[in-house]
């Protein structure tokens, strides 16, 4: 019934478990069709708080959790809202674990209506929710050359970004582009196959990033999910793209450090304490036998961290330190 395998599932649940049991609170950031939910419930979380941004996931999550009745609450929410989610469903606005699992579902992917692939014909959509105004659609028609390399350069590493961004500005003086398959054929007209993956993936890949704004503001929606953490509590985040897995290593490197200061305040206000102990030194990665049976977890990174304490300053967390303040005409 539901095509979306939870990646990682147990190794999930074996991070968390310990934060599991009566009394326990749990945000599913991502519910999505809910398996890793559900084998979080079954662990023993005692209250789901199921959020996701696309209506459509939360009807399937609710369908599959059903059993769970008002120990889940559903929340369609933008998971960067999560302070807000929190307090205004959680005891004190703290829970004792955040699972993100970022990304879209094979349940999302397939079905042609949302405009996600280019396996079969549908409208460029690609919104995760139906109400946001910007569609891939949208892009595609509207923004300029330079734009669209940004987009497919930045966000799908795509080394012909410039060839494929000229076909569509090309393309589109003839005709506006509106689905998936005329998109896909005009990428193929300019990049070659590289082995088994698909000339459009890429493509696909940066329109689907671009529209959701999936990258805006991830920072400090991480230092946020930390921070409605009990003491104690834990959050585990399962990235599929480079970029994304590069903010949540950093900011969970920050959060870990005994200071967190900046240098030119000259005196620690942060009090030398790691907010934070990271569990996974090393991100865990699906084993062959699980990318050999959804490949579609093969470029899966978990990464998990425990709080230790209070966050004070979420700022000196989830920005990059200044450089040093030279003083002029100073000498040291
Ligand atoms: C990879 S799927 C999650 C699958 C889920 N763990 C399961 O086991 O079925 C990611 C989900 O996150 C949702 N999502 C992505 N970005 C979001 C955001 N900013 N806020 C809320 N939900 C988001 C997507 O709509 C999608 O349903």
């Amino acid at each position: 019934m539901f095509l979306h395998q939870p990646v990682l599932r147990e190794k999930v649940v074996d991070y968390l478990r310990p934060v599991l049991g009566e009394g326990s609170v749990v945000i599913d950031a991502t519910v999505g069709s809910g398996g890793h939910a559900e084998a979080l419930l079954r662990a023993g979380a005692d209250r789901l708080i199921a959020v996701d941004r696309d209506p459509e996931a939360l009807r399937r999550a609710r369908q599959r959790l059903a059993e769970w009745g008002d120990r889940v609450t559903y929340v369609h929410e933008d998971f960067r809202h999560i302070l807000k989610i929190a307090l205004s469903h959680a005891p004190l606005g703290l829970v004792d674990a955040v699972l993100v699992d970022l990304g879209i579902s094979m349940d999302q992917l397939k079905d042609p209506s949302r405009g996600f692939s280019f396996e079969q014909e549908g409208p460029l959509d690609m919104r995760m929710n139906p109400w946001d105004a910007e569609t891939a659609e949208r892009i595609v028609n509207q923004r300029s050359f330079e734009e669209l390399v940004r987009i497919f350069r930045e966000y799908g590493e795509e080394p012909r970004a410039e060839a494929v961004a000229r076909a569509i500005v090309e393309a589109r003086k003839r005709e506006p582009i509106t689905t998936t398959t005329q998109l896909a054929e005009i990428v193929r007209s300019v990049v070659r196959r590289r082995g088994r993956t698909d000339p459009a993936t890429r493509v696909f890949m940066a329109l689907r990033i671009a529209v959701n704004r999936e990258l805006e503001g991830l920072d400090v929606f991480f230092v946020d999910a930390f921070h409605v953490l009990r003491v104690g509590g834990r959050l585990a985040v399962l990235a599929y793209h480079s970029l994304e897995d590069r903010v949540v290593k950093r900011i969970f490197h920050r959060l870990a450090l005994p200071c967190r200061c900046e240098p030119q305040v000259g005196v620690c206000v942060c009090e030398g304490q790691p907010l934070g102990r990271v569990l996974t030194p090393k991100p865990e990665r699906p084993d062959r036998a699980e990318v050999r049976q959804n490949p579609a977890s093969r470029s899966a990174r978990l990464r998990v961290i425990e709080k230790l304490a209070p966050v004070r300053f979420r700022d000196l967390v989830y920005r990059e330190p200044k450089p040093r303040v030279s003083w002029p005409g100073g000498t040291g």
